[in-house]
């Protein structure tokens, strides 16, 4: 298992990439296997292409359990972030979004997502380092 610096490295390296290559985003193989949700061949929640409201503009870290179930909030209206709370139910706030359904498949540090911009739902692929992202007021 990478260290959490080396998995902050990984995405940060990245993003970097992105940024220079003005393409789109691609985590490195290694990222990928480390950020796996066993859960999301069974969902489409995490394919849906609105991203949420930003909430924060860093990754919030939790110690995940085996065979947890965590429920992440995408919309980003969620007030017991990073995960849902219901409120993308609120018929007047018309949100698209679903929450995305992650299973952990060990115990482990799991760095989920907190500006919802992430291109690898629920996870943390670097999305927060956009100067837009760093710019943008929080959505509640
Ligand atoms: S509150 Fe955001 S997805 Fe449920």
């Amino acid at each position: 298992m990478l260290s959490v610096r080396s998995r902050i490295g990984l995405v940060t390296r990245a993003f970097s990439m992105r940024s220079a290559a003005a393409c789109k985003f691609r985590l490195p193989e290694e990222a990928k296997k480390e950020f796996n949700n066993p859960a999301a061949k069974y969902t489409t929640a995490q394919d849906i292409p609105e991203k949420g409201t930003i909430y924060d503009k860093k990754p919030f870290m939790i110690e995940v359990k085996k065979g947890k179930t965590y429920m992440w909030c995408a919309c980003g209206r969620s007030r017991k972030q990073p995960l849902c709370d219901g409120s993308h139910r609120n018929p007047f706030l018309r949100i698209k979004q679903r929450p995305v359904k992650f299973v952990a498949d060990e115990d482990k540090e799991v760095w989920f997502c907190m500006c919802k911009q992430t291109d690898h739902r629920p996870f943390c692929d670097g999305s927060h380092q956009h100067p837009d992202v760093q710019a943008a007021v929080r959505g509640h």
